[in-house]
C-alpha cells in the first residue's frame, strides 16, 4: 500500500482534498483509544485464527506487530498521521508497514463501525471503574469530615434564610447520599455498556464463521449485542454516562457553591486551604476560592456535552453515520473533567477547616428555635396551627423589641401562653433542638453516628 493512498482508496479516481482530510480527521482526538483498539484487534485476530479464517502464523504476526505498535505509541515513537483519519487506520497502516501482507488480513470480518463501537465501550468501561473509585473516595472523605466535626452545629437554610439548626455533619451527609446515587447511576451505566458489539460488521453482520462468544470471553464482556444495526449505531451508553455526569456535576457544583459562600467573610463558616486558593493580581488582601469556582464553572461544559451528543443522535437514520465521530470530544472531556473535579473536591473536603464558633453563633440569630417553641406548645396540648400563630406573635414582639426568644423572661413568655414553663429555656437551645430530631433521617447526633458506623468511618 503506497503512502498517500487511503486504506479505502480503491474506488476513488482522485485524491482527497487536503482541507477535507483535515476536516474529517479525528486522530488528534481519538488517539487516546489506542490501547483499546489494539486489545480489540488482538482478540479479533486470535478469533480469526481459531476459526481458521486466517492462519495461526498470520495471527501471531499480527499480535506481535500490534504489541510493538503499542510500545511505539507509549514511547512516543509512533508517526500519527491525519492522512489516516483516525486511530483505527493509523494503527492498521502501521501494522501493514511493519509485517506486510499478514497485516492486511486483520480487518477480515470487521468494519471500523463495529471496531469504534467496541473501542468506546472498552474505554468507557475502564474510565467508569476509575470514576467509581474516585466517587467512593470523595464520599468517604465527606464522611471523615463529618466525623471530624461531628457535633458542630450550623444554621440550616431554606431559601438561603436561616431556618433551623442542624449538625454540620448531617449537612455533609446530604452530599454523601447524593454521591451514592451518582455511584448507582454510574455503575448501572457500566453494567449496561458491558456488551460486545464487535462482529456486527459495517451494519449487517458478516459472512465469515466468526465466534463472537470467544471474543467476548477474551475481552471480558458478559454479553454480546443481538442486533448488528443497533450495535454500530447505538451510543446510549455514552448518553447515559453524560447524563449521569451532568447530575453528578449538579451535586459537585452545589457543594462548590456552598464552599464559596461559607468561606466568604459574610458567612465565615470555613477556611479553605491556602494551597487550594489563589490571590489577586491587584488586591493584595484577596484569597479567592478559585478551585470550587472552577468546579462550579466546569459544570457548564459537562451539561453542554450532554446536550451536544443528544443533538448529534437525534434524527440520525440507522445505522452508522459519520456524525457519530462527534461523540468523542464530549465523552473524553466529560471523563477528564469529572476525574479532575472529583479529585479536587476530595482535597478541598479533606483540608477545609471549620470555624465552629462562627457556625454556632450564627444559629443564635434568626429565630431558628421558633419551630421548637411551637413544638413545645404542641407537647403541652396546643394544635400545631395555633402554636404556629402564637409563636408568630412572639417573634413579632421580639423583632419590635430587638430581643431573641430565649432572652424573654418567663413572665413575658407566659403572657403569650400560660403553658410555657421554665423548662422552655433548655428546650430552645440549638443543641437541644438538634438532639430532639431523632426520627430516621433527622439531624440528631445519634443518626449521624449510625451513618458513620454503617460506612465504617
Ligand atoms: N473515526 C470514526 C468514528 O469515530 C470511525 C468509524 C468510521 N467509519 C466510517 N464508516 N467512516 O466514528
Amino acid at each position: 500500500m503506497a503512502r498517500g493512498r487511503k486504506l479505502w482508496g480503491g474506488r476513488f479516481a482522485s485524491q482527497t482534498e487536503n482541507s477535507v482530510e483535515a476536516f474529517t480527521a479525528s486522530i488528534d482526538v481519538d488517539s487516546r483509544l489506542y490501547r483499546h483498539d489494539i486489545a480489540g484487534s488482538i482478540a479479533h485476530a486470535k478469533m480469526l485464527a481459531r476459526q481458521r479464517i486466517i492462519s495461526a502464523r498470520d495471527a501471531k504476526r499480527i499480535v506481535r506487530g500490534l504489541q510493538a505498535i503499542q510500545r511505539g505509541i507509549e514511547q512516543g515513537r509512533f508517526p500519527f498521521s491525519s492522512a489516516d483519519e483516525d486511530i483505527h487506520m493509523n494503527i492498521e497502516r502501521r501494522l501493514v508497514q511493519k509485517i506486510g501482507a499478514a497485516g492486511e488480513k486483520l480487518h477480515t470480518a470487521r468494519s471500523r463501525n463495529d471496531q469504534v463501537a467496541l473501542d468506546l465501550r472498552l474505554y468507557l468501561r475502564e474510565e467508569l471503574r476509575t470514576l467509581l473509585v474516585l466517587l467512593e473516595s470523595l464520599r468517604r472523605e465527606l464522611a471523615r469530615a463529618a466525623k471530624r466535626y461531628l457535633d458542630v452545629i450550623m444554621p440550616g437554610y431554606t431559601h438561603l434564610q436561616r431556618a433551623q439548626p442542624v449538625l454540620f455533619s448531617h449537612h455533609l451527609f446530604a452530599y454523601v447520599d447524593m454521591l451514592d446515587r451518582d455511584r448507582e447511576r454510574m455503575s448501572g451505566c457500566l453494567e449496561r455498556l458491558n456488551v460486545l458489539p464487535l462482529g456486527s460488521g459495517a451494519l449487517a453482520g458478516t459472512t465469515f464463521p466468526i465466534d463472537r462468544a470467544y471474543v467476548a470471553r477474551l475481552l471480558d464482556f458478559p454479553r454480546i449485542s443481538k442486533n448488528s444495526i443497533d450495535a454500530v449505531s447505538d451510543r446510549d451508553f455514552v448518553l447515559e454516562f453524560l447524563s449521569a455526569s451532568a447530575i453528578l456535576f449538579v451535586h459537585l457544583s452545589r457543594l462548590a457553591e456552598e464552599m464559596i459562600l461559607w468561606s466568604s467573610e459574610e458567612f465565615g463558616f470555613i477556611e479553605l486551604p491556602d494551597r487550594y486558593c489563589t490571590g489577586s493580581s491587584m488586591m493584595p488582601q484577596k484569597k479567592n476560592p478559585d478551585v470550587p469556582e472552577l468546579i462550579r464553572g466546569k459544570t457548564g461544559r459537562v451539561f453542554g456535552h450532554l446536550q451536544a451528543l443528544l443533538t448529534v443522535m437525534k434524527g440520525l437514520p440507522l445505522a452508522y453515520n459519520r456524525d457519530l465521530q462527534e461523540d468523542k470530544i464530549p465523552l473524553f472531556d466529560t471523563v477528564d473533567t469529572a476525574k479532575a473535579s472529583l479529585g479536587m473536591m476530595r482535597e478541598l473536603v479533606r483540608q477545609l477547616r471549620v470555624k465552629r464558633e462562627r457556625m454556632l453563633a450564627a444559629t443564635q440569630d434568626g429565630f431558628m428555635n421558633a419551630t421548637d417553641l411551637a413544638d413545645y406548645l404542641v407537647r403541652h396540648g396546643l394544635s400545631f396551627r395555633s402554636a404556629h400563630s402564637l409563636v408568630g406573635r412572639v417573634v413579632r414582639f421580639c423583632l419590635d423589641h430587638h430581643r431573641r426568644i430565649e432572652e424573654l423572661s418567663l413572665t413575658e413568655l407566659k403572657r403569650f401562653s400560660p403553658k410555657i414553663g421554665k423548662d422552655v429555656y433548655a428546650y430552645l437551645t440549638a443543641e437541644a433542638a438538634v438532639q430532639r430530631r431523632l426520627a430516621v433521617g433527622g439531624t440528631a447526633l445519634a443518626n449521624v453516628r449510625r451513618r458513620l458506623k454503617e460506612m465504617g468511618v
